[in-house]
C-alpha cells in the first residue's frame, strides 16, 4: 500500500523526539513536518547552530507548549545525558551533520568531531538510556545519512541498493560513512533499535546559500556568475525535501530495528541541464533579473577535487516494504523552491556573511 500524506501510518499515543541538527535544511523541514503531523508529540532539537544552523528556520514554532529549542553540540555527553532524561525521549532523528563535500576539503577536522564522534556519542548516550529504561523495542535512534557513502557510479551501473559497498571518496562522505557503521554496529552488537536512511540529494527551503540549487537561484537574482564544476556532465538524483521528511516519517513508525533504507527521488540530471532548468525557470519567475536570460551567467570552473561522476539511487525497498514514493516531479519541486527563494530575501541575504564571502572566495578561486 501507498502512504499519502493524508494517511499517515498507524503510531503510538505519543512519541517524544529529540531531533538533532533541526535549525539545519532537512532537519527544520522534517521539525515543520512532524509538528504538523503530530500536534501532540513532545519535539526537542538540539542544534549547535553552526554557520549552517539557524534560528530563523524554526521561529514560527517556538510558541508551541510542546517544541523546545535547545543550543548545544552532539559531542557534549552531559547535556545529551540530562536531555535524554529529562525529556523521556522515545525517538532519536538524528541529522547534525558537517554536510558540505567543499567545505569537508577545506578542513576535514570538523567532519570527523560531528559525524563520527557526535554519532558516537549520542548512540552511546542512547544506548545508557534505553537500558535504563528496559531496552523498549518501540524506542527508535535514526540515523539520517546519504548515498555519497556508495562512492561514485559509471554511466550505466545499476543505482545503489542497501547491499552497494560503501566506498566515500570525500571526507564528508568517509565520516558519514563511519557514523553508519557506528549506528549498524550498536544494532547487532547492543540490540539498540537503529534505523539507517541513505538518501539523495535533497533541494527545497531552508538551503544554505552555498550548495547547488540555492547558490544557483541566488546567483541569478544576484547577477552573478553561476559556477559549474567540470564539465558539468556529473549526475545527481534530486528529491525534493518534502518527500524525503515523508519517507523518514514512514520509515521512524515503520521500518524495521537494523535495516537500512535507501531514499531517493528517482530523478537523475546532469548538473548542467539542472544549471539550464533554473535559468529557464527564473527567467520565467523573476520579473526583474539584472541579467537576462540568466543562462548568459554559466561559467564551467576548476572540478571539485575527487568529483563523484554520479548517484542514483534504486528506492525500491522502501517503496515495497514500507510503501513510500516521492509525490514531487522536479519541475514542480523546482518551482517551489525558486518561489520560495524569490519570497524569503529576508531570509537569505543576511546569510551571504563575511564568512559565507570568505568562504566562496576559498572554493571560486
Ligand atoms: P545542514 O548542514 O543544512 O544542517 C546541519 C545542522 O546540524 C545545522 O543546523 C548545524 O548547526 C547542525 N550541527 C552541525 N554540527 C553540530 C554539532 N556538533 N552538534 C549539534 N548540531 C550540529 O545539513 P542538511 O543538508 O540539513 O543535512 C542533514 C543530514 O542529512 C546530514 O546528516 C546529512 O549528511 C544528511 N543528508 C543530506 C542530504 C542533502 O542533500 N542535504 C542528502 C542526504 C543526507
Ligand atoms: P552539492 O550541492 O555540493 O551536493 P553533493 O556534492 O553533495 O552532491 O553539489 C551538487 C552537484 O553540483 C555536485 O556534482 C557538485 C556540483 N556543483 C557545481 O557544479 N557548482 C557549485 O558551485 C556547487 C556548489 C556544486
Amino acid at each position: 500500500m501507498i502512504y499519502s500524506q493524508q494517511e499517515p501510518p498507524t503510531r503510538r499515543e505519543q512519541d517524544r523526539l529529540l531531533v538533532t541538527g533541526g535549525a539545519g535544511f532537512i532537519g527544520s523541514n522534517f521539525v515543520h513536518h512532524w509538528c504538523e503531523q503530530y500536534p501532540n508529540d513532545r519535539v526537542v532539537v538540539l542544534d549547535a547552530l553552526t554557520y549552517a544552523g539557524n534560528r530563523q528556520n524554526l521561529a514560527d514554532l517556538t510558541h508551541l507548549d510542546n517544541f523546545r529549542f535547545v543550543h548545544g553540540d552532539i559531542c557534549d555527553r552531559p547535556l545529551i545525558d540530562s536531555l535524554l532524561q529529562e525529556e523521556a525521549i522515545n525517538t532519536v532523528a538524528h541529522f547534525a551533520a558537517e554536510s558540505h563535500v567543499d567545505r569537508s576539503i577545506l578542513g576535514p577536522d570538523a567532519f570527523v568531531r560531528t559525524n563520527v564522534v557526535g554519532t558516537f556519542t549520542l548512540l552511546e548516550s542512547f544506548r545508557n538510556h534505553w537500558e535504563k529504561g528496559g531496552k523498549l523495542e518501540s524506542d527508535r535512534f535514526l540515523h539520517v545519512s546519504t548515498d555519497e557513502v556508495y562512492g561514485s557510479l559509471g554511466p550505466d551501473e545499476h543505482a545503489f541498493t542497501e547491499t552497494t559497498p560503501y566506498a566515500p571518496n570525500s571526507p564528508y562522505s568517509a565520516s558519514k560513512a563511519g557514523s553508519d557503521h557506528l549506528a549498524r554496529a550498536y544494532y547487532h552488537t547492543y540490540g539498540l533499535p537503529t534505523i539507517i536512511t541513505n538518501c539523495s540529494n535533497n533541494y527545497g527551503p531552508y538551503h544554505f546559500p552555498e550548495k547547488l540549487i540555492p547558490l544557483m537561484c541566488i546567483n541569478i537574482l544576484l547577477g552573478k556568475s553561476l559556477p559549474v564544476y567540470g564539465d558539468g556532465q556529473n549526475i545527481r538524483d534530486w528529491l525534493y525535501v518534502g518527500d524525503h521528511c515523508r519517507a523518514l516519517d514512514i520509515v521512524i513508525h515503520k521500518g524495521q530495528p537494523g535495516e537500512t533504507y535507501n531514499i531517493g527521488g528517482n530523478n537523475e540530471v546532469k548538473n548542467i541541464d539542472l544549471v539550464n532548468k533554473l535559468c529557464e525557470l527564473m527567467n520565467e519567475l523573476a520579473p526583474d533579473l539584472p541579467i537576462r536570460p540568466a543562462q548568459k551567467l554559466i561559467t564551467f570552473v576548476k572540478d571539485r577535487p575527487g568529483h563523484d561522476r554520479r548517484y542514483a539511487i534504486d528506492a525500491s525497498k522502501i517503496r515495497t516494504e514500507l510503501g513510500w514514493i516521492p509525490a514531487e516531479t522536479v519541475e514542480g519541486g523546482l518551482r517551489h523552491t525558486i518561489e520560495w527563494y524569490l519570497t524569503h530575501r529576508d531570509w537569505w541575504q543576511p546569510l551571504l556573511s563575511q564568512e559565507y564571502q570568505a568562504y566562496y572566495r576559498q572554493v571560486y578561486v
